[in-house]
Order: C-alpha cells, then structure tokens, then sequence
C-alpha cells in the first residue's frame, strides 16, 4: 500500500510541489516564506512554535504533505534545556560498547522526537585520521570496524521499532563518504582519496549501517578527485544505489547544491547545479532555497525530465508514508516533554556511560586516591568547572547551536570541581584556581578581516600565559595534598570551520601545567578536550592522566568517582594520540612498508594507541589458541574461532576489551598492517581467570584489490589478540583460509 500512496500521491502533484518536497529548509526565522511559497517538504533548525506554525500553514496548502522536521541531535538533544547531553560520539566509542551507546541513543530518541523532531543529523560515521580537522569530537575515531558498530548501535537505538515507531527518530549516517579525509585537516577541503581507498576502508561503516536499516545517508562537503560530493554519480548511483542496493533517502549537506555555483564553481547557475544534483541521486536538498526556481529551470531547459525528479520525491514521500507521517505529523507535544526529557533515569544513564567512557592512561600507582589518607585537593584548570566544555559540540550555546536561548541549566552539569563536591568525604578540603583563560580569543595576528574583507573570528589561539592566573593555582596546588588538573580546549576550537593548524594545548595551559608539576605535589591530569591534544612533558610524566574528551552532564561526577577509586576504569582509545602534530596520521591500521617508522628527527609511534587504556588491576593474556589452527584451514565461508585467557593478578576486578586483529600475511596489493576485526568485553574479577572465546567469520579477513574488489585472499594470516593494537601488547596464533 506504501507504493500505490506513493504514486497515487506523485501523480497529483505539480512540478513546484515535487520541487518543494526536495526542500530541506532553514527554518529559524520565515516559516511562512519556506513552507506556503517554497512549498518545502522538510524544514531544520526549528523551535516548536515554529514547528506548530510550519503544521499550520502545511494544512492551508493544496495537498497537505506532511513535513518532516530534521535536527542535530548528535549527543542529545541539541537545543532543548534540560535534555540530557551524553558524552560526545567520541566519548562514547571510548566506552566500546555498542549496547550501552544503543540505549544513549534511545534516550535521544524518546527526548527529541517529544519536541516534534523526526530526523537527527546522527551518526556520524567519518574516520578521523587527521586530529587537525575540527570535527573529530563527532566522529567514534579511527577504527572502521568500531565505528560500524557503534554507528549500527545508535541506529537501532534511534529508529526502535523502525520508521514507523513514534518515538523513535529517523537515523542519518553521514558523511558519505571520505570527508573526513581533508588536506590539513581543513574542514570541506578536497579529499584525497582514491575510489579503492574508500572502498577499503570509508565505506565499509556505511555498509553497516545500511545493514542495519539506516535509511539516510548525508553527504560530506568535500570533492573528490576534482568531483564535489553532490555530484559523484559514481558514488551516489553506481556504488550506493547499485551494488548495494540502498533504496533509502539521501540529503546533501548544507547548501551543497548552492556550493557547487558559488564556490566551487563547476555549474554556471541554479539550474545547471540542480541538474547535476538530481542526475546524481540526490533526494533532499538542505538550505539551497533557490534549488526550488533552479530545478524548475532545469526542466524548463530541458536540463533535467520531471521524471528524473519524480524519481527523488517519490523516495521522499515513501520515507514519509513509511514513517507514518500522513496519519501522525508527530507534532512537539508537551506531555511527552513532561514525561520523558531529562528524568532521572536518563540522568542515571547519561552517568553510567560517562563513567565508561574515560579512558585511564597513565597511573603511577597514585590513583585510585585513598580518600580516608588524604584530605586536601586542589582542583585546577580551565576545564575544571567550565558547563559547555564539559558538554561539548551540539549542546545548546556551544556555538555550533546558537539558536538556543537559554543554554543548558547549569544546576544539571556536573562539572569536576561540582563532582569532588559531591563524592569526595566530607572532611575534604577542596580548593580551586583556573590557572589559565582559553575563553578569550586572541585575534587573527594576520588581521582583522578576510582577504575578500569579512570579518575574521578571532579563533587563532587562546589568551596567552596569564601569570596571575598560574600564581594563584600553584599556591593552592603547593598546599594541597593532589592537584586535579583539568585541561583541553574550549567549542571555540571545535566544530564545523573550526579546524585547528595545532594540537597543542592554548591559553597558557601548558605553562600551568609546567608551573603545578614543579611544586612536586602529585599531578591527575584529565583532558577535557574535543579531540586529543599533544601534551608537554610535564603532563606526559604526570602521576596519572584520565582522557575525558567531553563527558557530557554528569562527567565531572563521573572523573571524581574515578579518581576516587568507586568506580573501575574501562575506557580504552578509540583513536591514536601523536606526540607532534607534525607526525600525523598516527592511526594503528597504516600501510605497512615504511622505513624504521621513524622520521629522522622524532619516532613514528603515536604516544597513545588506538585500544589502549589502563584498569586498577593489572590482567594478563595467555594461551591463545585459534581452531582451526595451522596447518588446517578455514574456508573462506567459515569462521575462525579463537580462546584466549585472562588472568586478573590484582586486588579490583576489571572490565577489559578483549581485541582481535587480523594481519593478512602476504597480500596482492599493499595493506593495512593490522585491522580490528572483533572485540568482546569482559569482566574479570580480583584473583580470577577468565577464558574469553572469539569468532570472527573468515570473510572479515579481506582486502580490496588493485582493480576495486573486495575479496579474501586464500593464504596465511595471523590473529592479534590483546587489550589495544600496540605491537607489544599482543598475542599471536597463525591461521590459513583456502
Ligand atoms: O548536519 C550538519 C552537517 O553535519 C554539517 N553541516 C550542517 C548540517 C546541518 O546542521
């Protein structure tokens, strides 16, 4: 029946509406403009007055179509104060663990569809290789692997019991495909990127997902190869459409089609660019409002047939019958609001995944505090009680989310200075310093204006070494038994066109940190930072340093709790950490085949590696056993079946991720040196052994061919198996497919 409505529906249409349906409109300011003369199919960025007036004004037109109302709800909901915001997306893969980041999402859906919102911008299933981009907070890190299965997670906790499930919202993975692979980390740049490269290893989570019944994919803002992404029929029709046979919606990125005149300037105007955009299989256009006159043109010039349009509309209106949107335009409804936004048991959940999500990196033996031999703490640091750092990107005034009036009731952040408070006993004397300004911007020592004479933001670097400011924290650190030492950066050096040129700490941070070190009273570094940051040597040898990214409302609760020993650490990397911006990309999976990997002046090695993360216990891994073993072998439709046991010679039980890489010994084609290819998480009590069993299908053991195909090679391989990539930390079992 979704089919006959469908084309029943189509068939009634003019050329306007269909065009109107493409619409993906910014409906902050004119609702009236977009929806009753662009007759726009879709609108984003909106409140719910404006959403109850777009309902409106849809009825007062002549079909009625419902709207379909979209947001970024990435981590929570985006603009709504008092929603719960969970950790960033690269917090949350530091958890591992796809049930736990399923029921975040669930969350996210029953409070965001509540406000009248059907779509979120989620997940984000990009590959973050080069730190200096400015949206590697958005990303689950490196690993294709993890992140398809934690992108597959948030679907299923977004969409419930599918499409049609009201308080559910519709999942869009973006972005496809490659965009994160920028030159110089710069955010939209040109991707260089070959279409075997992102075969091998940008695509395969957007398989997953696919997979996983994820019916929207967004598109990037890069061109490829001299292609803007909105444009690469390859891609979009060859390879999405037709080899995997996704049927679903796909929606550009913002002004895509706008872009493609302006400013990369392969179309002369709106109707070649709308042209284009539809040729190539795109289905709504986000904020290009002169699509609706340029697609009309383009059929008018005969640049385009209206069936080549029918064609996107008609998966459009499917999306929406499916949805169920006709019979319910799933209107904001204040007592679902009531109901379901910020309750305690979101809360509850919102902490437990920031406890799992910080990653212990380093640990002299100073942690977990013992908090009945100490009393005296001094929390420092501009992260140590700043709300929005602690929420991140997409989080009501974060910048990215300006539209939001109110910000996030600072009574429901938790900030680490507010979670001592909390947790630490009462006879603790818990003092406090900033130690160093990362709000103030300083200006663009290039100037003030760009050079088409805009004006520049001034987000070159962070206030400079307040001295003052370090005086006042190295007292309160000299007398204090810890200093709790919270760094990072602050959401003006993170998001979309906030890419950074450095990693290294600003503000004057690093002076701070130089100046608590040399007081000798034992350093906790947490990094509240958006993505990781190159530390100076006097954090590299701290005590201890906990990696936060950002924890989201409760996660300066959570860090206490950590530092305090009530809970374990769990968290393992879900990227790798350079020691210089200038040894970029660090992640694990490279090419192998280069000489020493050193660099004449500083080693190759990352100074933390992708799976790497530290308990209070110490466990080890034993006896790996892999059946069938060498010289048996699996077939290529079999599964390979691996044991491993791990031994807790420790006084705490540990929640540890056991990971399986493969290494494909001989290959046709220069590969990976090793990839992750399962993982399983288990706890291991005090004194105990644990033997944890793995299977992985044989067909996960392939690669991409010089010539395109993604094939398992018959041949030799080995299985990695151990607690992070790091060569040292693994076991190995060999193994052969024939
Ligand atoms: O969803 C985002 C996308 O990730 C980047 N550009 C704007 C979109 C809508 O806000």
């Amino acid at each position: 029946p979704v089919e006959q409505r469908v084309e029943d529906l189509l068939a009634r249409m003019t050329l306007p509406e269909k065009v109107g349906q493409m619409l993906q409109l910014d409906a902050r300011n004119d609702v009236k403009e977009i929806v009753s003369e662009k007759l726009a199919g879709s609108i984003l960025h909106t409140s719910p007055a404006k959403m109850l007036e777009a309902i409106d004004l849809v009825a007062e037109t002549r079909l009625q179509i419902p709207l379909l109302t979209a947001e970024d709800c990435i981590h929570g909901h985006s603009f709504w104060p008092g929603a719960t915001i969970f950790p960033t997306q690269l917090a949350m893969a530091a958890t591992w663990d796809a049930a736990l980041v399923e029921r975040a999402a669930r969350v996210t859906a029953l409070e965001v569809a509540a406000t009248g919102i059907h779509q979120t911008f989620s997940p984000v299933l990009c590959i973050a290789r080069d730190l200096r981009w400015g949206r590697v907070d958005e990303t689950f890190g490196e690993d294709p692997y993890l992140i398809g299965e934690l992108g597959a997670a948030m679907v299923r906790g977004y969409q419930g019991e599918g499409l049609s499930d009201p308080t559910g919202i519709l999942a869009t993975a973006k972005h496809f495909a490659g965009y994160s692979e920028t030159q110089g980390g710069r955010d939209a740049s040109e991707a260089d990127i070959s279409p075997r490269k992102l075969r091998s290893w940008f695509l395969p989570p957007f398989e997953r997902v696919a997979r996983e019944g994820c019916e929207v994919f967004m598109l990037g803002y890069q061109s490829m190869d001299g292609v803007p992404i909105t444009a690469n029929k390859w891609l979009l029709n060859d390879v999405l459409k037709g080899e995997w046979g996704f049927t679903g919606t796909l929606v550009t990125d913002w002004d895509n089609v706008g872009r493609m005149v302006w400013e990369q300037k392969v179309c002369a105007d709106y109707a070649e660019a709308a042209a284009v955009a539809v040729r190539a299989g795109n289905d709504l256009v986000m904020v290009t409002p002169g699509f609706f006159e340029g697609a009309q043109e383009a059929v008018a010039r005969g640049l385009l047939r209206e069936d080549e349009i029918d064609a996107a509309v008609r998966r459009i209106l499917r999306l929406k019958f499916t949805m169920g949107l006709f019979e319910d335009p799933r209107a904001p409804s204040p007592q679902r609001q009531l109901e379901v936004i910020g309750i305690p048991a979101h809360a509850e959940l919102n902490l437990e995944v920031a406890r799992r999500s910080l990653v212990l990196l380093r640990n002299d033996g100073t942690l977990p505090i013992d908090p009945e031999k100490f009393r005296r703490i001094a929390v420092i640091g501009p992260n140590a009680d700043h709300p929005q750092s602690q929420l991140g990107d997409w989080a009501g005034d974060s910048g990215q989310v300006n539209w939001m009036p109110d910000g996030h009731p600072r009574e429901l952040i938790e900030t680490v200075l507010d979670g001592f408070r909390t947790v630490a006993p009462d006879h603790w004397d818990i003092t406090h310093a900033r130690g160093a300004d990362i709000e103030r911007l300083v200006p663009d020592p290039e100037g003030e204006t760009y050079p088409d004479g805009q004006p520049r933001p001034p987000i070159s670097q962070a206030a400079p070494v307040d001295a003052h400011l370090i005086a006042v924290a190295r007292d309160e650190a000299i007398r204090a038994d810890y200093a709790i030492v919270v760094v990072g950066d602050t959401v003006n050096l993170t998001g979309e066109h906030k890419s950074t040129a450095t990693l290294e700490l600003q503000g004057g941070q690093i002076a701070l940190l130089d100046a608590i070190a040399a007081t000798r009273t034992p350093m906790i570094v947490v990094l509240m930072n958006s993505k990781p940051c190159v530390l100076p040597g006097s954090a590299r040898n701290a005590a201890a340093i906990i990696q936060a990214f950002n924890p989201g409302m409760r996660g300066g609760r959570a860090i206490a709790e950590l530092v305090l020993g009530l809970i374990e650490p769990s968290g393992r990397m879900p990227l790798s950490v350079p020691r210089h911006v200038g040894q970029q990309p660090v992640y694990y999976n490279q090419i192998r085949g280069q000489h020493g990997r050193r660099y004449a002046d500083l080693t190759q090695e990352p100074l933390f590696v992708f799976g790497e993360g530290l308990s209070y216990t110490t466990v080890e891994y034993s006896d790996l056993s892999v059946s069938p073993a060498a010289p048996s072998s699996v077939p290529v439709d079999g599964t390979i079946r691996a044991e491993v046991t791990l031994t807790n010679t420790g006084a705490r039980p540990s929640l540890e991720t056991v990971q399986a890489y493969v290494s494909d010994l001989v290959t046709s084609v220069t590969w990976a040196v090793r990839e992750l290819k399962a993982y399983r998480q288990v706890t291991v009590p005090a004194g105990e052994s644990v033997t944890v069993t793995i299977e992985l299908p044989a067909s996960a053991c392939s690669l991409v061919t010089a010539d395109g195909r993604r094939v398992v090679e018959p041949g030799d391989f080995e299985l990695l198996v151990g607690p992070s990539s790091r060569d040292r930390d693994l076991l190995r079992a060999p193994f052969t497919i024939r």
